[in-house]
This record gives C-alpha cells, sequence and structure tokens, in this order.
C-alpha cells in the first residue's frame, strides 16, 4: 500500500487509514490508492468488513480543490466512479468520522453504509461556497437519507453540522465517546454488523425522496430563496440536483448531478471563488516572516473607548473566550458601553444564536475601569477612540508608560498615520494597527496595518489573533485610506461625477447592484451618514484640493443637513425602510453640473460599470505596486469581507483578470481621452497596469 493510505487486516476487518495531511483532501493519488485499498478487501474473503478512517484524527474534507479546472480532476478514478465502485462492495463499510467530513468527503462517508462520529465531528456539503455543488453523489444519496428539505438546506447553506444533529438526522448512525475512542468504537460496531448479518447498505429512510413532498414544495422554495441567491449559478444547480433526485432513478440522477457539476465547475463564478478559498489561506502568509516565528500569547486584553466601535471590538475577544476589559473615561459612558453590548447579545439570545449560559459567560469576561494602571497586565491594547491625530497620540503616550515590555499597541484607524502614532512611543516596534470594520462584532475584515517599525512577532501574533477571533485579517501598508478606504475614494468619485453628469443615484447604485454588489455607493455613504463622510472628507481636504468638484454635492447635502437615513433623506428620502428617488438630488446635481460647467447627457449603465470598476481597479493595482497591498488577493478579500464586493465576482482584481487587463486599460484611456479636463486629471492608468497589459499578463501580480 503506498503511503497515503495505510492498510490493516484485523480481526476480520480492513482497516483503511486515510493519510494525506492535513486534511485528506480527494485528489487523485489518494483516490487511487484508497480504489486499491477497497478491492483488497473485497477481494480478501477473510475481512467481513471494512472501516474507513483519518489517520491523523481527521476524516476527509473533501475533493482536493486544487485540482478543479484541470484535468487532475475527474483522473482515474474519479470521485464518483469511486464511491459508485464501493457501494457496490457486498460487506459493511463503515467511515469512522472524526473531526470533519465535508464534500467529497461527506459523500465518501455516505457511500459507506454505516458512519460513526465523535462528539467534535461536523459534517457539511460547503460545496456552494466553491461555486459548486456535491459532485459525488452527495446530491442524490442524502435526499434519500435525511429528505429532500434537510438535504437542501444543508447544500444550500453549506455550512457545517455539529455532531448531534447529524446523529438526529441520521447522517450518523452513532457516536463514539470521545475522538480518542472513535477507531475502537467503529470497530465494535464494525463486529455488531458482523454479528447480526447486516446488510452492505441499509435500506434508505427516504427511497422515494418525492413521496410526501407538498406538490408545489419546489416551486415554493424557489420562490423564497431565489431573490437571495441574485445571478449565483451554484445554488440553482444545487436546486436542479436535488429535484433530479426526486424525479430520476439514482443511476441516472447520478448522471445529471455529474453533467451539472461539470457545468459549475467550468462556470467563472466557481473558478472567482476558488480563487477566494485560496487566497483567504494565502493572506496569513506573511513573505519574509518564518511561519515558526514563536508568537506571543494574548491571554488578556484591553480596549480603549467603549463606544459601539469600542464595544464591538470587546465582544470578538469575549466571544474567543478571552477576557477583555475596556477602559472609557467616564462611568457613565463605561456604563453605557457595557450595556450596550448586554443588549447587543440579548439580541442573539432572543434569536437563538447563543444561550442564556453563553451570554452571561461572554458578560463574565468583560470588565471595565476608568484607570490607565489597570491596563498594566493586557498583552494586546487596542485603542478606539475618536479619530483624531492629536487624541491617538495622548493615548499612546499613556499607554506606553502604563503596558509591561512585550505588550502589543494597536490602534484602530481607517485613515490615520499609524507611524506617526508609532512614533510618540519608547516601543514602535510593538505597535500595530487594526481596522475594524463596523459593526465590529460582525464584519469579517481586519485591515492589519504593519507600520514601519512593526516587529515580525508582532504581526504575526496579531494575523494569527485576527483569525482566532474569526476574522479575515489582511495585512496592509501605512496610506491614507489603507487598501479598503483608498480604493473607496476613485471608486465614489466616479459615482458622484457621473450623478453630476447626468446619471440619477438610482441608476449609478442599480448598475453595481446589478453586479451584486451588496449596496450602491450612494445607498451605502446614506447609510454610513453623509455627515460622517463630510466630516472624514473635511479632515483631508488638503489631499483633494485639486479637484473637489466631484465633493461638491456630497458637501451640499451635508449642509442641508441631509446626512442619510438617519435623517430620513440623503441621497435618497426614506419612508420607515423603504427608499425613494429624490427629484431634489437632481435638481441640486443639474445647479451644480452648471456652476461647475459640467455638461450634462444622458448616461449609458455601461460608461457608469467602467467608469467606477475600473477605477476601482486602477487604484487597487497601484496600491500593489506601491507595496501597500502584498497581492491582489489580499485586495480582492478586503472589497469582499469589508465592502460587499461579492466574492462569485472573485474581488475587484480578480474581476479585472476575467473581464481582460487589456480592457480595463483601454478603458481607462479612453476616458481620460474624452473626458475633457476631468478625463486627464483623474484617468491616469496606474503604470503596473501598464507594463502587466505591455508584457501580455493576463494575472494582476508584481512586475
Ligand atoms: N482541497 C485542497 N486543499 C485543501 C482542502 C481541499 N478540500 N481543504 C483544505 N485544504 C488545504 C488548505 O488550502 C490549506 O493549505 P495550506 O496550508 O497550503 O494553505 C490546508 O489544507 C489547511 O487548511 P486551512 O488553513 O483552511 O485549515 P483549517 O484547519 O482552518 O480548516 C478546513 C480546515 C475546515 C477543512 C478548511 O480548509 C476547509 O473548509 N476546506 C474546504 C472544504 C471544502 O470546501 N470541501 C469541499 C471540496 S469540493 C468537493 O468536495 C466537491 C465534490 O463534491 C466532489
Amino acid at each position: 500500500m503506498n503511503s497515503l493510505v495505510t492498510y490493516q487486516v484485523q480481526d476480520s476487518l480492513a482497516l483503511i487509514g486515510l493519510a494525506r495531511p492535513p486534511v485528506n483532501a480527494l485528489g487523485q493519488p489518494l483516490r487511487a490508492a484508497l480504489l486499491q485499498a477497497c478491492e483488497q478487501a473485497d477481494a480478501d474473503p477473510s475481512v467481513r468488513a471494512i472501516v474507513i478512517y483519518g489517520t491523523n484524527g481527521l476524516f476527509c474534507a473533501g475533493a482536493d480543490i486544487t485540482e478543479f479546472g484541470s484535468p487532475a480532476s475527474f483522473a482515474a478514478p474519479d470521485l464518483p466512479g469511486l464511491l459508485v465502485r464501493l457501494t457496490a462492495i457486498d460487506k459493511p463499510l463503515v467511515a469512522a468520522i472524526g473531526k470533519l467530513a465535508l464534500g467529497g468527503g461527506l459523500e465518501l462517508a455516505l457511500a459507506c453504509g454505516y458512519r460513526i462520529g465523535e462528539p467534535k465531528t461536523r459534517v457539511g456539503l460547503p460545496e456552494i461556497n466553491l461555486g459548486l455543488l456535491p459532485g459525488a453523489g452527495g446530491t442524490q444519496r442524502l435526499p434519500r437519507l435525511v429528505g429532500v428539505q434537510a438535504a437542501l438546506e444543508m447544500m444550500i447553506s453549506g455550512a457545517p453540522m455539529a455532531a448531534n444533529r447529524a446523529l438526529e438526522l441520521g447522517i450518523l448512525d452513532r457516536l463514539a465517546d470521545s475522538a480518542e475512542q472513535l477507531l475502537q468504537s467503529a470497530c465494535g460496531y464494525a463486529h455488531e454488523l458482523i454479528a447480526n448479518h447486516a446488510p452492505a447498505r441499509p435500506s434508505e429512510p427516504f427511497a422515494d425522496p418525492a413521496k410526501g413532498l407538498p406538490a408545489d414544495f419546489f416551486e415554493r422554495y424557489c420562490l423564497e430563496q431565489e431573490p437571495r441567491w441574485k445571478s449565483r449559478l451554484a445554488p440553482r444547480l444545487v436546486f436542479s440536483a436535488v429535484q433530479a433526485a426526486c424525479l430520476l432513478p439514482l443511476q441516472q440522477g447520478l448522471e445529471r448531478e455529474l453533467a451539472l457539476f461539470k457545468q459549475a465547475e467550468a462556470s467563472r463564478q466557481s473558478e472567482a471563488l476558488r480563487h477566494v478559498f485560496f487566497a483567504e489561506r494565502e493572506a496569513g502568509k506573511i513573505p519574509g516572516i518564518d511561519p515558526s516565528t514563536a508568537l506571543r500569547p494574548i491571554a488578556k486584553v484591553a480596549v480603549i473607548g467603549a463606544g459601539t466601535m469600542g464595544g464591538g471590538i470587546a465582544m470578538n475577544f469575549a466571544n474567543a473566550g478571552i477576557p477583555v476589559v475596556l477602559l472609557e473615561r467616564q462611568g457613565d459612558a463605561l456604563d453605557r458601553g457595557l450595556a450596550h453590548i448586554r443588549k447587543t447579545y440579548a439580541i442573539s439570545l432572543k434569536r437563538g444564536k447563543l444561550t442564556e449560559a453563553q451570554l452571561e459567560q461572554r458578560m463574565s469576561l468583560l470588565s471595565g475601569t476608568l484607570e490607565y494602571a489597570d491596563l498594566a497586565d493586557a498583552d494586546l491594547v487596542i485603542e478606539a477612540v475618536f479619530e483624531q491625530l492629536s487624541i491617538k497620540q495622548e493615548v499612546f503616550r499613556q499607554l506606553d508608560s502604563v503596558c509591561k515590555p512585550g505588550a502589543i499597541l494597536a490602534t484602530n484607524t481607517s485613515s490615520l498615520d499609524v507611524d506617526q502614532i508609532a512614533a510618540v512611543t519608547a516601543r514602535p516596534q510593538d505597535v500595530i494597527g487594526l481596522h475594524f470594520f463596523s459593526p465590529a462584532n460582525v464584519m469579517r475584515l481586519l485591515e492589519v496595518v504593519k507600520a514601519r517599525e512593526t516587529s515580525a512577532q508582532v504581526l504575526a501574533t496579531t494575523l494569527k489573533m485576527g483569525r482566532t477571533i474569526g476574522k479575515i485579517p489582511v495585512v496592509s501598508g501605512v496610506c491614507f485610506g489603507f487598501i479598503g478606504n483608498r480604493m473607496l475614494e476613485p471608486y465614489a468619485r466616479e459615482a458622484h461625477r457621473l450623478v453630476l453628469e447626468g446619471a440619477t443615484p438610482a441608476q449609478v447604485d442599480g448598475v453595481l447592484t446589478g453586479l451584486d454588489l451588496n449596496m450602491g455607493v450612494f445607498s451605502m455613504l446614506d447609510l454610513a451618514g453623509i455627515d460622517v463622510n463630510f466630516l472624514v472628507r473635511d479632515a483631508n481636504r488638503a489631499a483633494i484640493a485639486h479637484d473637489d468638484s466631484y465633493c461638491r454635492l456630497g458637501d451640499e447635502l451635508y449642509s442641508l443637513g441631509r446626512y442619510g437615513q438617519k435623517t430620513a433623506r440623503g441621497f435618497y428620502q426614506y419612508e420607515g425602510r423603504e427608499r425613494h428617488n429624490d427629484y431634489e438630488v437632481v435638481a441640486l446635481s443639474e445647479r451644480l453640473a452648471g456652476e461647475l460647467h459640467v455638461s450634462r447627457r444622458p448616461i449609458e449603465d455601461a460608461e457608469i460599470h467602467a467608469r467606477c470598476l475600473f477605477m476601482l481597479i486602477n487604484e487597487g493595482i497601484q496600491l500593489l505596486d506601491e507595496g501597500i497591498a502584498l497581492r491582489a488577493g489580499d485586495i480582492d478579500l478586503v472589497w469582499i469581507n469589508g465592502y460587499g464586493f461579492p466574492a462569485h465576482l472573485g474581488g475587484p482584481m480578480f474581476y479585472a483578470q476575467q473581464y481582460g487587463l487589456d480592457k480595463v486599460l483601454a478603458g481607462i484611456q479612453h476616458y481620460r481621452d474624452t473626458l475633457g479636463e476631468y478625463g486627464r486629471m483623474w484617468f491616469t492608468p496606474a503604470p503596473l497596469l501598464e507594463r502587466l497589459v505591455a508584457a501580455g499578463k493576463t494575472t494582476i501580480e508584481r512586475l
């Protein structure tokens, strides 16, 4: 047996161990080794049952994602064929599922007649997150095992399921008492099956999955769910495959599933989502930092400022079981902050996402103080006070004097110069920027700002900490706005300018949401607050002073007190949660265009798409060239997780690659040449984009 699989015969059982760390991904070599082992067990008359398990405790995380889109994906033995072969073995197969059975891993387990887990086992069909559907029988075998509704729910959500629920549903037949006892219990189970002359496969509880379903089940399901799917292909393909499970016999259903899977695998959306999967893992690897760098322990955290941001940040740590002390200047502000956190947890409790005990346990990890001296034993301090350099610098002077040596001192800033903040301390190597996104307890993006002197150890520790609290940390260098907000600037500039030139906010937003972005620029500004946007802009007027004409619309709305949703008027009018177009904004745009000598004309949707997106992409490429972003994939993660860019488009950099870098460059040059003085001022192609196109490159990388 080759080293990817271990094989032993013990007491009438063949024990087949999957041994391809870290996650036993079912690439071709492992598939071949597994098939060979199963054939051997089938052919051996002394073997009466087979147990498949993961040698390192973890069962299997599914197909090998690196193979998708390449011939290796279906190289013999392909996974669907391998699993069909397993179902034909006339001996009971027991899957001993330690830790995880995901995607093809769960499909492997479903091809076994019997499944045993342990208390920490999680099972799931997360293919949808990769723009795929289960392609090795999952869409046909799961509905026959647990019924259509539960199966659809599992595949459409892609969420992993805990062992107890899997047991209730019948995905697992039993649970071992502990992970350590799993293999032994699986062998015991196999012996029972032999003793009871159990069939190789028990009969399916939902052999005819359509039976008992309301006649309009699929129609209603689609009606309810489709709006959420936007233009995503994978949920529609999952849906079709499950329908096939209801309409077709197993063999034909499997054929239909395979055809749908191949369609998904070849789609641009799946290519994009696979890129995102690997970008997320890549983001944690920092060139020049040895992965074995010793990390500093983070056992206690302090957050300065108990406002919405500080409170949200603190919750992340309490959720991860790490004690946090919140520091405020006034007792009542502290009380309000802690009360707000409790209220937020209470909402989760009401929604059934948290138990009373969990709520109390999390609150018990949160404490408050008015004294800097109480931060002396914190391993990590995150400052979340008002966004003004002098105020933040003052906080850091205090921290420098009270914090223990080796404590990591972080500033939660969205735009300030972290080097200038670090410079007021005697330990700039311990200072780092942590840009949380609001609401900080919900949003997954964390921009980790490496300042000039931040040490490798501090950076590595902070990245690990970010993952511990469930964030996607992305490293950014120091510049105004870091990666995300700096790219937002030219993107939002075009949106504003297009309205001056004759588009309406609704038209601009419509083009962007038509691309599946969560929100358009103007709805986003109305939500975030036109006042907030104005104040940030006003503080940085110098940077845009050579032409701030495009900001005039926002400035005017601010002066009219139209701050957005909170005042029921901004770029739109609001009645409750309903948004309406506002003719006054159009009239205002007309007036401003006159004053600024901007000629108005009907604007095509294609121009909105090109100008907003190309400027966003151009800035991203420039950030890569400047070394502010380490990789194109990091930029994609920032925009997907912080700004609602659809993951199935892969992020703005990946979108540009699929669109064609040459076309993006040509578009920028076109607007530079056709928009007069404005075009010449703003539509300057990033030099790296020009170099990439000149070199015939189709992917965005440093050159
Ligand atoms: N294929 C290839 N590589 C995989 C993989 C897979 N299915 N799952 C994980 N890996 C790799 C990761 O890329 C990473 O590699 P590097 O160390 O080189 O970066 C390594 O395994 C460890 O992964 P994580 O860093 O993500 O480790 P984790 O402990 O945080 O998470 C995990 C482990 C929960 C398994 C997570 O990796 C995961 O969700 N993997 C994807 C699972 C999945 O989507 N499976 C379905 C595949 S599609 C399918 O199976 C189709 C089908 O129907 C046939």
